[in-house]
């Protein structure tokens, strides 16, 4: 089954074909960096309006060699996401499959990046090696991304259990804001790694003043919470503005101490989880776990407390936003709506049911 996906949930405008839910057939992606690269974050109206100059030429990129009529259905992102940049992405998924009088599947953005594992062959030269086996069931997902961090229990295609949330903002807020304020370049949050390795951890006098909180490390649920964490990196960052030490070698520490601070809570929390579940699957998924120290991190971890689980991390190009996976999710969920019952839902959660 050929499925032709859309997504345009933030400033990523994706296409991608993917055949029976695993193989990628053509994988085609825009991204809005230039008109929100000078207001410091994403603009929601300016992205919009870069995504419909880039849709039908995304869309084209990646059929070029498979005839849109040879698609079995479409499958689209319907939220979570802007609602400006859903429309665009919706209304074209229906255009298209009223056109060529197929079903279309919406899909939610965070489902899709669960099914980012569940690519796992291609037909077409990517840059990037696919893994050769998806996660077995039951699984544990972390999605990590830039607005959401969900822990789901995940026992098949549709039977999924919300085993926690942050409570304010996500891991990839907390990197874009403190990047942000490091003066990293654009987006930001995908930086920090590279300052952190600027870091010489051994050097002890460098780290004395740099303590950031882990928070809700220890708490006996599995929420998670990072608005605590922006703030004590901002106070860190200003207390040395105002001393004169916000040196680049402060910088470095200190991009190398929040990272350790991420890493350590979601890999903590997500081990802790698996333990109490008694899973041998993790998935680390989500914009966020493209972040080098955080992969390593939790790969050593559950090699230590968890020898007998495997844990499964899509390449880097599939863990941010795409629509290979989105595709992967239609084809695994197969829920096909009527078309007039299909709208962008900016505020749908990993838990939300189909329209
Ligand atoms: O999943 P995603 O691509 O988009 C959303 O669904 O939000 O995640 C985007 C988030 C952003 O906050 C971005 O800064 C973060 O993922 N991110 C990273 C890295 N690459 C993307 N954070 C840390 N290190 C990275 N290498
Ligand atoms: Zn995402």
């Amino acid at each position: 089954m050929l499925i032709l996906a859309i997504e345009t949930s933030c400033d990523e405008t994706a296409a991608a074909i993917v055949e029976n839910g695993t193989t990628i057939l053509s994988h085609s992606k825009a991204t809005a960096l230039d008109p929100n690269r000078n207001y410091g974050g994403v603009v929601p109206d300016k992205t919009a309006r870069e995504q419909l100059k880039v849709i039908l030429p995304v869309i084209s990129e990646a059929t070029k060699d498979i005839l849109i009529s040879k698609v079995d259905a479409f499958a689209v992102t319907y939220g979570p996401g802007l609602i400006g940049s859903l429309l665009i992405g919706v209304e074209t998924a229906k255009s298209l499959a009223l056109a060529f009088n197929k079903p279309l599947i919406p899909v939610n953005h965070l489902i899709g990046h669960i099914y980012a594992s569940w690519l796992t062959a291609s037909k077409t030269n990517l840059t990037f090696t696919l893994p050769s086996i998806p996660p077995p069931l039951p699984a544990l997902a972390l999605i990590a991304s830039g607005a959401h961090c969900d822990l789901v229990l995940v026992t098949g295609p549709n039977k999924l259990k919300l085993l926690g949330s942050t409570v304010d903002d996500a891991a990839g807020e907390c990197f874009d804001k403190c990047g942000r304020l490091l003066g990293l370049p654009y987006p930001y949050g995908p930086y920090i790694g590279d300052l952190a390795d600027k870091h010489q951890p051994n050097n002890q006098k460098q780290m004395l003043n740099i303590k950031l909180p882990r928070p809700l490390l220890n708490s006996q649920d599995y929420n998670f919470s990072f608005s605590g964490l922006k703030t004590a990196f901002l106070h860190q960052f200003q207390n040395a503005e105002k001393s004169g030490h916000s040196t680049d070698d402060f910088k470095a520490a200190l991009a190398f101490e929040l990272q350790e601070a991420v890493a350590d809570v979601l890999s903590e929390k997500f081990i802790r989880a698996a333990k109490k579940f008694n899973i041998n699957s993790l998935i680390l998924t989500g914009g966020v776990a493209a972040n080098k120290r955080l992969r390593q991190v939790l790969q050593d971890k559950v090699q230590t407390h968890l020898p007998q689980a495997e844990v499964f991390i899509p390449p880097i190009q599939l863990c941010t936003d795409n629509a290979a996976y989105i595709a992967s999710a239609a084809f695994f969920h197969q829920n096909i709506v009527p078309l007039h019952k299909i709208n962008a839902d900016p505020s749908l959660t990993v838990m939300t049911a189909l329209p």
